[in-house]
């Protein structure tokens, strides 16, 4: 029987191409040139399987019917990229890669909040810089996160691994809101009060991590009335959606002093950051890096292939969405 005809979006772990490409008629983009929403919509009507990833826009308009591709494997846990009611309207089954970068995206935050709270971004700049004048009491003073409250917006997987070493490490209390009730063994161990809103979390808390999915009813949740909530002595993580956040009213709540500094993975517009956070020393910013370890994008690979696998041979997708 002919393999089923692939395509890879992006460059992937070596490891995860070597597997598709025994397993499949696979096409890899091994120069890793980001491909166009038309570029993508063609092909899925040349492959019986697309592999996406969150770099890439997939709108409804693209999702026309009949197409030859009846499977998006994405490349990530977050798909707020792919129009999900289109794609499954045109009958492809679409999956994604939960799980595998949990803790790598727990790790994220914690370092945005270690590197908010202890300036290392700004301190790292002065001295690459040649502005290091030596030791003295009052250099560059930062916060002590022991003790401190952590507030937690969306008490997924994420956010209970983030909430786990911000209280392990560091001693913090944690509080957290979310939509739904989170079951009690997921918290097991864990010293988490859960709040009644959003608003409660972020007035309660030290340092706000946000771990809730992007797109629908989640853009701009964190607007300017919200990031105020937060106070001048307050700090923001971000690895979860640049959508998540106002990203204007950020700069505004930033150079006004009514929040006390951010710490970025991710951006509304990405790749383009803004000036107006680049020229800031309150802020932290990575380049969308959350799951980037090298066994985590491996695992996330291979989970896309096992999704794939169990689709050609008529099984059960082991992580489908929706
Ligand atoms: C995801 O998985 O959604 C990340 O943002 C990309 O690794």
């Amino acid at each position: 029987m002919a393999k089923a005809k692939i395509l890879v979006t992006r460059k992937w772990p070596e490891a995860v191409e070597r597997r598709l490409s025994r397993d499949y008629d696979a096409t890899l983009n091994s120069d890793d040139t980001p491909m166009t929403t038309e570029e993508i919509g063609a092909a899925l009507d040349a492959y019986d399987a697309v592999c996406p990833t969150v770099s890439d826009r997939l709108p409804g308009a693209i999702f026309t019917g009949g197409h030859r591709a009846k499977i998006l494997g994405n490349f990530g846990v977050g798909f707020n990229h792919i129009d999900i009611a289109a794609a499954q309207g045109a009958g492809l089954t679409v999956t994604n890669t939960p799980h595998v970068l949990t803790d790598c995206t727990a790790d994220c935050a914690i370092t945005l909040m270690l590197m908010l709270a202890r300036r290392a971004g700004e301190g790292e700049r002065e001295l690459r810089a040649g502005r290091w004048t030596g030791w003295r009491p009052t250099h560059m003073m930062g916060t002590r996160l022991r003790g401190k409250t952590l507030g937690i917006v969306g008490m997924g997987r994420i956010g209970i691994a983030t909430a786990r070493r911000a209280q392990a490490a560091f001693g913090m209390r944690v509080v957290y809101y979310n939509l739904v009730d989170v079951p009690a063994e997921a918290l097991d161990g864990l010293d988490a009060t859960r709040l009644d809103t959003i608003e409660a979390v972020l007035e309660a808390a030290d340092v706000v991590s946000l771990h809730v999915p992007g797109g629908g009813d989640n853009t701009h949740l964190m607007n300017a009335e919200r990031l105020a909530l937060i106070g001048p002595a307050g700090m923001l993580v971000n690895t979860a959606r640049g959508d998540v956040v106002d990203q204007s009213a950020l700069i505004s709540a930033l150079e006004g002093g009514r929040l006390g500094g951010a710490g970025l993975d991710v951006y509304e517009g990405e790749p383009a950051v803004p000036d107006a956070l680049i020229a800031r020393d309150d802020v932290v910013l990575l380049p969308h890096l959350g799951s980037a370890t090298t066994e985590t994008r491996e695992d996330m690979g291979n989970m896309v292939a096992d999704n794939l696998d169990a689709f050609f041979a008529g099984k059960p997708v082991p992580n489908p969405v929706g």
